[in-house]
């Protein structure tokens, strides 16, 4: 079926004049000078060209292709951003972007997860950092997004061995070595608490990793041990990829480095205590896990309490490298979640990670009907101020917001996303105005790519991919239109003249 632009034209005059959607209340110069609006994406997610240049799998290309997806897809074409780099810088500078977030595949640049560089995986990081760059676009890099070799998983299940610190800061240096001179900001890993919950604790993501009850179909594990083990050397990794970088590199290249983590905003179901702090453990479980060690030194005391031997101690040398490693934490916001307090009689060496935080969350939806995509924009606002207040204000990027559709979602009903996000906008540019040191904000996703949860079944894309389509070709749905407005400076909805109508193109 095929819809002509002006039909498009008025759907949206009406969607704006009918209410469904709001014009956005404040402008980009509302935002401090110098703050960073950007999109993002991941390798596994994007690039495609799995097999392709001497690339290796890495744990996600196993997990994926041995059809763990509800709809048994994979990454090993994706988006094709391998192929399609040129075109996607031209589409983000043509929108206007400050800067992009992607991360670099470990197994593309050493494919046997250390030693020899593949020379073709250079060339590629290479050639998108520096169409980037002659575009006028800030490469803000991660090195670590949920993709470990699965070379150094064969030979000592990843993140579960010490070993992984030496590797992970050798990758970590070819990266800085490499890349450094013009990348201005890198994190080490990218939702280090999710990774090791979903691969060690419930093994819903690889490496598959859990133990019964808690979870299905793994390959081994322990969900009370593994989480902890994981975590621990995540930390370590990170501080030593950190350091290194502070050490040898950051006073010629002047970038910066940190560590993000998916934060909900969690608030107590009741007022009543046990709920209150319930709310605090989940806290201190699922954001001072990590963030404790990077401010303070060490593990939070609920932590430490609960879990007792089950959770590694760190030496002072160790915690001493933590503190100050991160020059940024990456926040990742999507959700809101309500906790209550739950009961947990099982002994310490029974519970997994998540029992040990002895609290329940449930997903707030304040009024978004079920199927939809949860809209809670005040939760921006309180991570921020959360962050500001617990850890003494750190400076905070946003590395991830965005909002999911069906995939079946054709390109002329984005209105929600619209309205998604330029609420949680507003709401952390009121963070901003309280105080918080938010510097930066990109958007899940730059386009439509391999989703971790459900392959192609979600679209989180500002720009629609046609996956039927052989040259998977982009289509810029209405938030495309809206963001690149947004980041012209401009405070209207304004409907920009599309270079190629999206509605030219429906789904099917
Ligand atoms: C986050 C991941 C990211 C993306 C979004 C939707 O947990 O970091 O890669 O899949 O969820």
């Amino acid at each position: 079926m095929r819809v002509s632009s002006k039909f498009l034209l008025l759907s949206l005059l009406a969607e704006v004049c009918f209410g469904k959607y709001t014009p956005t209340k404040f402008s980009r110069n509302d935002f401090p000078s110098g703050f960073v609006f950007g999109a993002g994406t991941s390798a596994y997610q994007v690039e495609g060209a799995a097999a392709e240049d001497g690339r290796t799998p890495s744990i996600w290309d196993t997990f994926a292709n041995s059809g763990k997806l509800p709809d048994k897809s994979s990454g090993n074409i994706a988006s094709d951003e391998y192929h399609k780099y040129k075109e996607d810088v031209q589409l983000m500078k043509e929108m206007g972007l400050d800067a992009y977030r992607f991360s670099i595949a470990w197994s593309r640049l050493l494919p046997n997860g250390r030693g020899a560089i593949n020379p073709k995986g250079l060339q590629y990081y290479n050639n998108l950092i520096n169409e980037l760059i002659s575009n006028g676009i800030q490469p803000h890099v991660t090195l670590f997004h949920y993709d470990i070799p699965q070379a150094l998983e064969d030979e000592y299940r990843g993140w579960l061995s010490p070993k992984i610190v030496k590797d992970f800061k050798e990758f970590a240096d070819v990266c800085f070595r490499e890349f450094g001179d013009r990348v201005s900001h890198w994190t080490t890993l990218n939702e280090a608490n999710i990774f090791v919950i979903g691969g060690y604790d419930s093994g819903i993501f690889p490496p598959k990793r859990c133990s019964y009850p808690y979870g299905f179909d793994c390959t081994g594990g322990n969900s009370s041990l593994e989480p902890y083990m994981a975590g621990h050397n995540c930390l370590l990794a990170h501080a030593a990829a950190a350091t290194l970088y502070k050490k040898k590199y950051q006073a010629k290249q002047h970038g910066l480095i940190g560590l993000s983590l998916l934060v909900y905003w969690l608030t107590p179901l009741t007022n009543s205590e046990d709920d209150v702090r319930a709310t605090q453990r989940a806290n201190d479980f699922y954001t001072g896990w990590f963030v404790n060690p990077l401010v303070f030194g060490d593990y939070p005391d609920t932590m430490k309490k609960i879990a007792g031997p089950k959770i590694p101690s760190f030496t002072k040398y160790q915690s001493k490298q933590l503190m100050g490693s991160s020059d940024f934490i990456g926040v990742n916001h999507y959700r809101s979640m309500n906790v209550k307090h739950s009961q947990n009689n099982q002994m310490t060496s029974q519970r997994d990670f998540l029992g040990d935080m002895f609290a329940e969350t449930i997903e707030k939806r304040d009024g978004t009907p079920v199927g939809e995509f949860p809209l809670v924009p005040s939760g921006m606002q309180g991570v921020l101020e959360y962050f500001k207040e617990v850890y003494g204000n750190p400076p905070i990027y946003i590395h991830e917001n965005g909002y999911s559709t069906p995939s079946n979602e054709t390109l002329d009903d984005d209105t929600r996303r619209v309205t998604y996000l330029s609420e949680y906008m507003e709401s952390m540019l009121n963070a901003i105005r309280n105080g918080s040191d938010t510097r930066g904000y990109f958007i899940w996703s730059f386009l439509d790519c391999f989703e971790l949860f459900n392959g192609y079944q979600s679209r989180y894309g500002l720009y629609y991919v046609d996956f039927k389509d052989k040259d998977l070709k982009r289509y810029p749905k209405f938030s495309a239109h809206w963001y690149s407005n947004f980041l012209k400076g401009n405070k209207e909805i304004g409907i920009v003249k599309p270079t190629e109508s999206p509605n030219s193109h429906v789904p099917q």
